[in-house]
């Protein structure tokens, strides 16, 4: 049977330890340059029907240091501008002989679709707003280099929850090892649906970062979003933004994450981002490596 990782949310706690673990430790061999095993070359689709600069660049980073041939592909040139269907497209590139396939893609639930299609190593790069598990696996690697671990700890997610998957599977993954998880945003960009997300709902910034270890903020997400969910972008700012200010709330030693874009001076305030305590380039050189162990972990599951 072939692993597949589209969400956090079905995975257990001793897998998603040892995902976290093992990137840890490719990150030592990538950054010691030593060789890494990770027998044989496979070559796999990276099918990105969303812009991104992180997830994509660090899949191909990812997959080249584990020695993996990558084919990119994207929605917009392709046979899909011609009305091929999602499960025709994976169909042709499975028969085309790619051995795994990386998916992003603007619709929730596509991911566990498109891995179903697919039927092989399958690993989502974010699917609409459901869940971005490789994300969640990068965050947690950082707060457990930045904090010495990553259980315990008080984590306000703060902004546009409504629209984010990074703030599911992040608020997932962070509760099942055994952290408080803090939702913190305006009613209108926290879901309606709290009762089944693992976190406890804050509407003032405040009372919502009081104590806080990590305070992880997330853009508006605009390109998701209807009209009328925001009176005003400044009004969000003032009463939303993580700043030198508002972080005075927040632990003494807490530092501040972002999952990028950031758009700087919205949701969070240039000192802030490029402060000593901000971990936000180290969540980005993370991304590779929580990839590297994904993609690796994915190809496992055929000998197990
Ligand atoms: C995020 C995404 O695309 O889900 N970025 C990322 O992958 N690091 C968050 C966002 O777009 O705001």
């Amino acid at each position: 049977m072939s692993r597949q990782l589209t969400a956090i949310r079905h995975l257990d706690t001793d897998t998603i330890r040892a995902l976290i673990d093992d990137a840890g430790k490719l990150k030592e061999s990538v950054v010691s340059g030593k060789e890494i095993r990770s027998g044989k070359a496979r070559s796999i689709g990276l099918l990105f029907f969303e812009n991104s600069t992180r997830t994509r660049v660090s899949f191909e980073q990812a997959a080249s240091h584990l020695g993996y041939r990558v084919v990119n592909f994207s929605g917009s040139g392709s046979s899909l501008s011609k009305g091929e269907s999602l499960k025709d497209t994976i169909l042709t590139l499975k028969n085309e002989g790619l051995e795994g396939l990386v998916m992003r893609h603007k619709a929730s639930g596509s991911a566990a679709l498109g891995a179903s299609y697919f039927g092989g190593p399958f690993v989502s790069a974010g699917d609409g707003q459901h869940e971005h598990p490789t994300q969640a696996l990068g965050d947690a690697l950082t707060i457990k280099e930045r904090l010495g671990k990553v259980e315990g700890l008080k984590i306000a997610i703060v902004g546009d929850v409504l629209h984010s998957r990074v703030a599911r599977s992040n608020a997932w993954l962070l509760s099942k090892l055994g952290n408080e998880v803090r939702f913190v945003g305006p009613r209108s960009l926290i879901p309606a649906y709290t009762a089944k997300l693992p976190g406890e709902v804050h509407y003032d910034l405040r009372s919502g970062i009081a104590g806080a270890d990590v305070v992880m903020c997330l853009r508006l997400q605009r390109e998701r979003m209807e009209d009328g969910r925001l009176s005003s972008t400044g009004e969000f700012s003032r009463n939303y933004q993580i700043n030198r200010v508002s972080m005075r709330a927040a632990h003494p030693d807490a530092i501040i994450m972002h999952p990028g874009p950031i758009n700087r001076g919205i949701e969070l305030d240039d000192l802030a981002a490029d402060a000593p305590n901000s971990a936000i380039l180290d969540q980005v050189a993370n991304g590779v490596f929580v990839r590297m162990a994904a993609l690796k972990w994915v190809f496992e599951g055929e000998k197990a």
